[in-house]
């Protein structure tokens, strides 16, 4: 099991739901239907095509907030379904929001609390589905209602923050997006 932040504040079935919830959609991929196997194919093309022309754009500096902003803005601004994206990073124990696109988002989350500190505590990326039936989840904005987060390795592999993603649309994340996510944030210390 997974360290969930404040296990002290959840029970066991909560616990147990939300752990379960957080590796849905590897069980869900043994039985998609037809119609979200198109729209997998729809965001795989995608990510493929971000992920290249990222790939490209992170060459013209050596810097890892150059390419985080840069990592932000074209997320932000091609997956139509992203309502807040950003990072958070831990700063003297603290984790504090970095570049972000979207509207103004908490500056300090409280520690061990919600899915940012959820995923970085885990080591692990952390899809919900719905941000309602989160235990302690941290609401920057009411308007958001699933979030994925992925935690930020830097050159030595230590985990130093998370990207974190929100969108209006429940159960807007998937394996697919786990697995690009991942990929485009190896990009930043490459
Ligand atoms: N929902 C996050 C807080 C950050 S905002 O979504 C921008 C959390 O529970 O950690």
């Amino acid at each position: 099991m997974g360290n969930y932040g404040s296990p002290g504040l959840l029970n066991d079935t909560l616990q147990e739901k939300s752990i379960f919830k957080s590796q849905s959609f590897f069980v869900l991929s043994q039985i998609k239907p037809n119609s979200v196997f198109m729209e997998e194919n729809k965001k795989e093309g995608r990510y493929s095509r971000i992920y290249n022309q990222l790939s490209e754009l992170v060459l013209k500096s050596n810097s890892p907030v150059a390419r985080m902003a840069t990592i932000i803005a074209v997320l932000h601004h091609k997956m139509e379904t992203f309502f807040w994206t950003g990072f958070y990073i831990l700063e003297n124990g603290e984790m504090i929001v970095q570049m972000y696109q979207g509207p103004v988002a908490c500056q300090v989350l409280e520690k061990n609390k919600g899915v940012c500190w959820a995923a970085f505590n885990q080591k692990n990326a952390v899809v919900v589905e719905d941000v309602h039936l989160f235990p302690g989840h941290i609401a920057c904005d009411s308007r958001s209602n699933s979030e994925i987060v992925v935690p930020l390795k830097n050159r030595e592999g230590e985990i130093i923050g998370v990207l974190d993603v929100d969108s209006k649309e429940k159960a807007n994340f998937d394996a697919v997006d786990v697995k690009w996510l991942e990929r485009i944030l190896e990009l930043i210390y490459a």
